[in-house]
């Protein structure tokens, strides 16, 4: 278990009524059993977005992927025995949705069916993942994945951060911060010296964030801020 070195260890901090003491926090790796946890994070989170709309049973399958897998990893903060925000990538962003896609296609199909029938959200989006649809229908039969082109959102085969965040009362306490510095010393540490991500231009909060990380803009378009972390270049600097 890696336990949190907070700046601000001990310090008592008033967030919505919760008192929270820094040294109680944790950081570690989580588990299979805690997979539908995380995926009712991520719901809570990202209420209005797409996948969130696809329903728990959909991201407990995404975020198992990063259980026990070498190239993929995620991470929790726990408090006082509650799951309180996580993180989670990947080394090879294009090999981690092949896997996702060709371990899970039936029961993801069946999940975005359900979602088609019953969610408006999920209905009105679908056709801007056509290309995830045609990316996860060759996943099943193509055992090569550099066959496929990447889905759109997804420009490169990168070392990404695909999902971060800490659930409201916990916010601006560092933990966040915490959780892109745990996963990002792991990733680096295998040799990888850049990781991306990308944020809706119009979540002003998490760019502050990343900003504050010291991560860069690379890329801006009318739907999404790409940012990067550049070990090279940071070691230089
Ligand atoms: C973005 C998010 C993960 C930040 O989590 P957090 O634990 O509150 O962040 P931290 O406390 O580690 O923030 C560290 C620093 O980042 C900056 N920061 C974080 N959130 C900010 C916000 N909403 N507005 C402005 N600056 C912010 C601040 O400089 C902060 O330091 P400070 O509190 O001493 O000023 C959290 O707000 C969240 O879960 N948001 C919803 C999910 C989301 O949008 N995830 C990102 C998707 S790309």
């Amino acid at each position: 278990m890696i336990e949190c070195e907070y700046d601000r260890t001990n310090v008592e901090h008033t967030c919505e009524q919760e008192l929270v003491d820094f040294s109680m926090v944790k950081l570690r790796p989580f588990r299979e059993d805690e997979v539908v946890k995380v995926a009712a994070m991520h719901c809570d989170i990202f209420p209005e977005y797409f996948l969130s709309h696809l329903g728990q049973s959909f991201m407990a399958l995404f975020y198992r992927e990063f259980v026990d897998n070498g190239q993929s990893c995620g991470y929790v903060a726990e408090y006082n025995g509650e799951l309180i925000g996580f993180v989670a990538g990947t080394e090879q962003s294009l090999l981690f949705l092949h896997q996702l896609y060709k371990r899970n296609f039936m029961r993801l199909a069946l999940l975005v069916m359900y979602g088609l029938l019953t969610d408006q959200v999920v209905r009105h989006n679908i056709r801007k993942r056509s290309a995830h649809l045609r990316f996860a229908w060759r996943a099943l039969w193509k055992s090569n994945r550099s066959e496929d082109g990447p889905p759109k959102g997804l420009s490169s085969p990168s070392c990404s951060v695909l999902a971060i965040g800490v659930k409201p009362q916990f916010r601006r306490l560092g933990i966040a911060e915490k959780l892109l510095s745990e996963f990002s010393t792991h990733i680096h540490q295998k040799g990888v010296q850049k990781i991306s991500l990308t944020v809706l231009p119009e979540n002003t909060g998490a760019i502050a964030f990343y900003r504050k990380c010291g991560w860069h803009q690379e890329s801006h378009s009318a739907t999404s801020i790409k940012y990067c972390n550049n070990m090279s270049i940071n070691e230089k600097s």
